[in-house]
C-alpha cells in the first residue's frame, strides 16, 4: 500500500484537544517499558531531548524516570507545546541549575547548542514528508555516547488492515481520534523503509530496529562493545 502523507504539524484545535485527552496508557506504558529494557545499565543522562513532544504524555514519563536531568521538549506546534508545558509545570520540581526548555521549533531548523545524552522521539517520524530531515535532526543532536530511542507506527499492508487496527485499538475513542489514528497508519513508514533510511544515513551500524507490536516499531542504540 502506498504511503499517504498527513500534515506535519498538529495544529487543528479539535485534533490537538482530542489527542491530548486520549488514553494512551496501554500503548505508551508498553513503549516506555521497551525503552527501559533497552537502556544501558546504570544509564543516567544529564541532558534529554524529546523530539515532537506533543502534549507531553511521553515527556512526563521521561521526566519521572530522570527527574534530575536537563530537558528540551521540542514541537513545531505552539498549541501542542503549550499543553506539554502545562502538564510539566504541574509535575516539575525544578532543582537548582536544572534546565527545562520548551522549544517551539521545526525539527528541520533545530540546531542544538550542545549534544544530548538521550535523544527520544515517539510518533513523530511518520509526520515528516522528508524522513531524512528527521534523521538529520537526530544526528545533529547526539555525541558518540548518546543513547537514541525512536518509536513510531508502521504502515499496514492494506486499507482493510488499517481499518481493523482502528477497530481493535481505538473503537471507543472519539471520531476525530479514530480518523487521526487511521491517517497516521497510512502515513507511517514501513519497517523496511526505516531500515533503508538507517542504511542511507549510516545509522544502521549504531541502531537496532525491531517491530514490537502489530503497529509499532522501535529503534535504539546498540550496546557498545
Ligand atoms: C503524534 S504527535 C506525538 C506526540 C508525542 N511525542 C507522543 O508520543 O504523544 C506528533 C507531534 O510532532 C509534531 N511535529 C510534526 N512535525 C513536526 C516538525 N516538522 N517539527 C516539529 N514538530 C513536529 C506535531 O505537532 C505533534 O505534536
Amino acid at each position: 500500500m502506498v504511503r499517504i502523507p498527513e500534515p506535519e504539524l498538529m495544529e487543528e484545535p479539535t485534533q490537538v484537544e482530542s489527542y491530548a485527552h486520549a488514553d494512551f496508557e496501554t500503548a505508551h506504558s508498553f513503549l516506555i517499558r521497551k525503552f527501559q529494557d533497552r537502556l544501558p545499565i546504570r544509564f543516567t543522562p544529564e541532558s534529554i531531548l524529546d523530539l515532537g513532544c506533543g502534549p507531553g504524555d511521553m515527556s512526563s514519563r521521561l521526566y519521572s524516570q530522570f527527574a534530575d536531568a536537563n530537558f528540551t521538549f521540542l514541537d513545531g506546534s505552539e498549541f501542542m507545546l503549550d499543553l506539554c508545558k502545562k502538564r510539566m509545570d504541574i509535575m516539575v520540581l525544578k532543582k537548582r541549575n536544572q534546565k527545562i526548555e520548551f522549544k517551539k521549533e521545526l525539527i528541520q531548523e533545530f540546531v542544538p547548542e550542545s549534544p544530548y545524552d538521550l535523544v527520544f522521539s515517539n510518533s513523530l517520524l511518520h509526520h515528516l514528508h522528508d524522513p531524512f530531515e528527521f534523521w538529520g535532526a537526530v544526528q545533529r543532536s547526539i555525541h558518540s555516547d548518546s543513547f537514541i530511542f525512536i518509536s513510531d507506527l508502521m504502515r499496514p499492508d492494506s486499507l482493510t488492515i488499517a481499518d481493523q487496527l482502528v477497530v481493535r485499538y481505538a473503537n471507543d475513542e472519539p471520531e476525530v481520534l479514530k480518523t487521526d489514528f487511521y491517517n497516521s497508519l497510512l502515513a507511517a513508514y514501513r519497517i523496511e523503509e526505516v531500515k533503508e533510511m538507517l542504511e542511507i544515513v549510516r545509522l544502521d551500524t549504531k541502531l537496532n530496529l525491531e517491530p514490537i507490536t502489530d503497529r509499532h516499531w522501535i529503534c535504539y542504540s546498540k550496546p557498545r562493545l
